[in-house]
């Protein structure tokens, strides 16, 4: 049994109204999507702008209802579960966004934002969870010196890297992450990405890693997954997918990566950082 089972599932959302309110038009955002994803293990979810991958990210975590389809989360239905129930098994999934200025509260501190869900989901009192944030931190790379920042005070990068934190806070099995480089620096990027990977095999992390560039998942996917108009077109080991890929929609994603620089890149950055290095 796989840590993720998703069977098909589907969403539409209504587009238009007539006079009166009544939905006349639907965008079919997903339709009858099925994969699983084992324990440590990284699938990525690749595709074109619309392809609906954010949605089956979202799906998976019930943040949007599905129209149909099943979602198995360590042997539980997602789909099925009652409010309280799915609190709890929401410690185990936790989601990354594409943007950290808009998923953190610009009134927290960096020590607040990474410290509660220990607040809702323990009873650790103050000390206990401000241990808990320095260590957290310490493993994304950003000092103590920055647990009574705001947001404002930090950078794209480093507010990611709280963000990722604060993701790992309840010791998940698997984060869905959502584009998690997309709205950083370039400079950066290559940074967090080696900074997710490096975590995913200290920790044994499952992530199910939406991204629209197949340059960026080479290096941290072992499976993908590719996505078109709503539907899976191919899936595959990434080396596969690289290699020799089936449909010609997956060669033309691949045609997409302007040149091999990038990617070497990557692989290069990946040797001289690490979490402990000066944060991006
Ligand atoms: N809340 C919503 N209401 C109406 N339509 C929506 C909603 N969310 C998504 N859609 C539509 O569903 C389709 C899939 O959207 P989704 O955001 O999942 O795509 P995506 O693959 O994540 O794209 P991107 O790479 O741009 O993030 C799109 O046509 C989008 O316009
Ligand atoms: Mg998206």
């Amino acid at each position: 049994m796989s840590l993720l089972e998703v069977a098909n599932l589907s969403k539409s959302f209504s587009t238009r109204r007539d006079f009166l309110g009544r939905r006349t038009g639907w965008t079919h955002a997903v339709h009858d999507v099925s994969f699983t994803l084992d324990a440590g293990e990284c699938l990525a979810v690749v595709g074109e702008s619309g392809a609906g991958k954010s949605t089956v990210g979202r799906m998976v975590l019930r943040l949007i209802e599905p129209d149909s389809g099943t979602v198995t989360f360590d042997g539980e239905n997602v789909l099925s579960a009652k409010p309280h129930r799915l609190r709890e098994m929401r410690r185990a999934m936790q989601m990354i966004f594409q943007d950290p200025h808009s998923s953190l509260d610009p009134r927290m501190t960096v020590a607040d934002a990474v410290t509660e869900p220990l607040i809702v989901h323990t009873d650790l009192d103050r000390t206990a969870r401000q241990r808990r944030a320095g260590e957290l931190l310490d493993k994304v790379g950003i000092g103590p010196r920055y647990l009574g920042r705001y947001p404002a005070e930090l950078s794209g990068g480093q507010l990611q890297r709280v963000a990722i934190a604060r993701a790992l806070t309840l010791d998940p099995k698997m984060i869905v992450c959502d584009e998690p480089v997309a709205a950083l620096d370039v400079s950066v990027r290559a940074q967090v990405l080696n900074l997710l990977r490096d975590l995913q095999e200290e920790l044994g992390l499952a992530y199910l890693f939406v991204c629209h560039d197949l340059a960026l998942i080479e290096v941290i996917a072992d499976r993908v997954l590719v996505m078109k108009s709503g539907e899976v077109v191919e899936t595959g080991f990434t080396t596969q997918i690289y290699s020799d890929p089936e449909e010609d929609y997956t060669r033309a994603l691949l045609a997409a990566i302007p040149d091999p620089i990038p990617r070497s890149r990557v692989f290069r950055a990946s040797s001289l950082s690490s979490p402990t290095r000066s944060p991006g």
